[in-house]
Parts: C-alpha cells; structure tokens; sequence
C-alpha cells in the first residue's frame, strides 16, 4: 500500500526542477523567491496557506519550538510555521521525490536552516519518544488505512503537554466519494474515516481534545473558485497537476461534486498530548 501511495503521488525524481522550470516560465527567478511565490505549487490542501495558519495559531508556538509535520509533502506547511514564528520544523513523508523537492525548494527561500525533509511512515515515525512540542497533519490521513497507529505514533514522539492539530478530508454524509480524487485515482487507497470515529481515534491514542472547527463551506468556494478560473483561462490557480498528472482537472471537479454533495468533509481537530 504505502508503494502505491508514493506512486500515486509522484514518480518524478526530478519534481524540483520541473517545479523551477514552471516557475521560470512565469518569469520568477528560483535563486530570488519567497515563499509567496511559491504558494500556487506547494500548499497541497484545500483552503491553502490560511488552513496551515489558522492551525498555527493553535500550536502555542515560539522561536524555540520543534514542531513536526506529518506528511509533509513539498514543505509548504513547515515552512509558513517556520517564517511565521522562527520555530524549527522536521518534515516527515513517505514520498521521497516530495522529500527531496521539499529540501531544494527550503533553500530557494532561505529556509533550509530551519526545516528538513525525512522519508518515512507516519505510522512508524523514525524519532525518539518525547522529541517535539507541537505536530500537525494537513490531508495525510486520507491515505492511511491504519489511522490508530499514525496518531499514537504522534503522542508517542509529542512532549507532554504539546499540541497536535489535524487537518484532514472525511467521510461525509452525502454518499460515496467520486473518484479520481487529488489522493486517490480510485477507492483503492483511499480510506476517510467520519468525524465521529476522528474523536475516537484521537481520544484513544491518548490525546485530550480542545477544538473541533468544520470548514466544509469554505472548502466548497475554495473549489468553485478554481474550478471557475480553470474553465476560464484553461490554467489552474494550483500548480498541482504538476505532480498529479493530466487526471488533475477531473479531480477538481470531482471535488466540486464531492464537498457541494457532503460526500466529503474538510475538518479541524486541536488536541493536546
Ligand atoms: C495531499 S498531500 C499533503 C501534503 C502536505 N501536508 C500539504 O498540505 O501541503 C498528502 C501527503 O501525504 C503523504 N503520505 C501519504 N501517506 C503517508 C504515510 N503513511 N506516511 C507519511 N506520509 C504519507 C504523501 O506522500 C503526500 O505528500
């Protein structure tokens, strides 16, 4: 399974580069970027850089904090943590190329001093017990079957006392998912959990939790907004299809479908070790 989630969402071992040449195409040079130019590529997630923020908000973070990100995709999470509040940031993903693109893209903006890019399973975390003050995860869980073990494995590697936040896609009400989805080409990797059996499996990994924040609505206009530019100019506001193939405008407007129908839902746990 993990195999065929890392295929799902890359194969290209030169991800950076491909991502610096679109990048030069629109005239940006990738030795002069900020991490606002780099938005349209890397936030791989409903809603974008304001969910990674609102989550932030919420993680008691400062200048000293180890913060982990799960599932880290190209970086984009950990490096708006990082410029926002100067704290450190350990990446963690099963995707190599996304590894690897995450570290080259850290250095274009001056970054790669305080984030860094580790391979593995977030089921399986490759760090000691006790090592960070806060964790997070944006759209990760959506591929991971065995979600009990993921969120003990972030208690276990958690300072007692630290936050987690969880943001993530869910099994809505309206019926099943229509797919392909920007996770999955089929049902075959795909496994949302409800919200309800979310707050079980947070409570018995041992968390206590604060929050529980709905954003479906929102996510609702996020796709309505790209779709309606993609039918527009032909060019989607997200450089996504970038990694996830010429299947990317199905898969925007599957999710249109998808979140309108509550056949899906985006929410927000905040919890406390
Ligand atoms: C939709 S992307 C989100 C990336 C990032 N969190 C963001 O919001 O920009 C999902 C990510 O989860 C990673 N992933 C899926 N299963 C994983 C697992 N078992 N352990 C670690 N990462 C995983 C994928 O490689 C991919 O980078």
């Amino acid at each position: 399974m993990a195999t065929s989630v890392a295929s799902h969402y890359s194969e290209n071992l030169g991800l950076a580069e491909t991502i610096a040449e679109k990048l030069r195409s629109t005239g940006k040079d990738p030795n002069k970027l900020t991490t606002a130019d780099l938005v349209a590529v890397d936030e791989f997630h409903i809603r974008g850089r304001k969910a990674t923020l609102e989550l932030g908000e919420k993680m008691k973070l400062n200048a000293h904090s180890q913060v982990l990100d799960i599932g880290s995709g190209l970086g984009s999470p950990a490096r708006t943590l990082a410029e926002t509040y100067g704290c450190r940031v350990n990446g963690v993903d099963l995707t190599q190329a996304f590894c690897d693109a995450a570290t080259a893209m850290s250095d274009w903006v001056g970054l790669g001093n305080r984030v860094s890019f580790t391979q593995g399973d977030a089921t399986n975390l490759p760090f000691e017990n006790q090592t960070f003050d806060a964790a997070m995860t944006i759209h990760v869980a959506m591929n991971i079957a065995a979600k009990d073990k993921m969120y003990m494995e972030a208690r276990r590697v958690l300072r007692p006392g630290g936050v987690f936040a969880v943001y993530d896609v869910l099994q809505g009400e309206g019926g099943e998912v229509l797919y392909p989805v920007p996770w999955a080409r089929d049902p075959s990797i795909s496994y949302l959990a409800t919200p309800d059996k979310m707050k079980s499996l947070l409570t018995s990994a041992g968390f206590k939790l604060l929050e529980v924040q709905d954003s479906t609505e929102e996510s609702q206009s996020f796709f309505e907004r790209m779709t309606a530019q993609m039918a527009k100019t032909s060019t989607s506001p997200v450089i996504w299809q970038l990694f996830l193939g010429d299947d990317f405008p199905a898969m925007a407007r599957n999710q249109v479908r998808n979140v309108t129908e509550r056949r899906i839902r985006t929410v927000s746990y905040i919890c406390v070790a």
